[in-house]
């Protein structure tokens, strides 16, 4: 099994994992060990910087009794041509499961295809599955649940969004996007959720997504790759920030996400991102404890 997105589990599949993320984030600060993937080796492929993804991959594995290794595109042969499928089938033969994040989608699901060993998705172009699976985990810690609550999306409709967007379809709850006109997300992504029947709202006011949100969501205005729409994207977006006003019109205990890495004055302002309604850095330790889920879930479930 590969997880390549949210699209790819089953409401129960995820429920699972938030349930034996949560489970396993208890049992470590207990000081408990747990070491099911002692002998196991984890691959990472890295075309992208990062930060949290990388070390909370590589931390999980070594929790786990297992080892990590990671590589960095530009350093191996991918960086010098190397066909993803010759890669795929030679990492394969090394590793019990691997990693990648990379630019296109097509790139991991043609890496998947010739993968014999579990392919996860650590941020494609247009999806991010296990960020939003450490975002869902967060708002249960902070709400109770992750259902019947009013989530806003401000800003870019990019991986997050679309990630975020398939949450709400296979779990089965609203969410409400603001987009500048031209930054919405791919309409193959919202007729797809619009025809599961859960309720995405896409609109340009971002007073209409915030007001009485539970939960708030932003992200950079310029993803990865997009360094040269740096400029073009910021006049785009101006207004598209979670500050104190638009924060006054969501419920008075509402909870601010952001994956991070944050550009304080873009799409938040540092108020808000280090104030009393923001939940990022538990957001940001959560990445721990659900890759670890995660790992379970694709090296001793899948291999039984
Ligand atoms: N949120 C996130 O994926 O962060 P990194 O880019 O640091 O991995
Ligand atoms: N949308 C951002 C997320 C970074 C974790 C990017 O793709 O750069």
């Amino acid at each position: 099994m590969h997880l390549l997105r949210i699209a790819d589990l089953t409401k129960e599949e995820i429920d699972g994992l938030l349930e034996r993320a949560s489970a396993l984030k208890e049992r470590h600060k207990k000081g408990i060990p747990h070491n099911p993937l002692r002998g196991k080796t984890l691959g990472l492929i890295f075309e992208k910087s990062s930060t949290r993804t990388r070390v909370s991959f590589e931390t999980a594995m070594y929790h786990l009794g297992g080892d990590a290794i990671f590589i960095s595109g530009k350093d191996s042969q991918i960086g010098r041509g190397e066909p993803i499928k010759d890669t795929a089938r030679v990492m394969s033969r090394y590793v019990d499961a691997i990693v990648i994040r990379t630019f296109g989608h097509e790139i991991i699901e043609e890496y998947a295809r010739y993968s014999s060993v579990p392919v996860i998705n650590g941020l494609t172009d247009t999806h991010h599955p296990c960020q939003v699976l450490a975002d869902v985990m967060t708002v249960i810690e902070k709400k109770g649940r992750y259902d019947n609550l009013k989530y806003a999306w401000i800003g870019d409709g990019n991986n997050m969004a679309n990630s975020w967007i398939e949450a709400a379809s296979v779990l089965g709850f609203s969410l409400t996007l603001a987009c500048p006109e031209g930054y919405r997300p791919p309409k193959e992504f919202l007729d797809k959720a619009g025809s599961s029947g859960s309720g995405i709202i896409v609109t340009e006011s971002v007073e209409e997504a915030a007001r009485d949100a539970d939960v708030l969501n932003t992200d950079v205005w310029a993803s990865m790759g997009q360094e040269e729409e740096s400029e073009k994207r910021k006049k785009a977006f101006r207004g598209f920030q979670i500050n104190k006003e638009l924060l006054k019109l969501a419920k008075k205990d509402a909870m601010v996400l952001h994956c991070l890495p944050a550009h304080r004055g873009e799409e938040i302002t540092e108020e808000v991102l280090e104030g009393p309604h923001s939940a990022v850095w538990d957001e940001a330790e959560n990445r721990l404890h659900i890759q670890k889920a995660i790992l379970e879930k694709l090296l001793v479930e899948g291999s039984k």
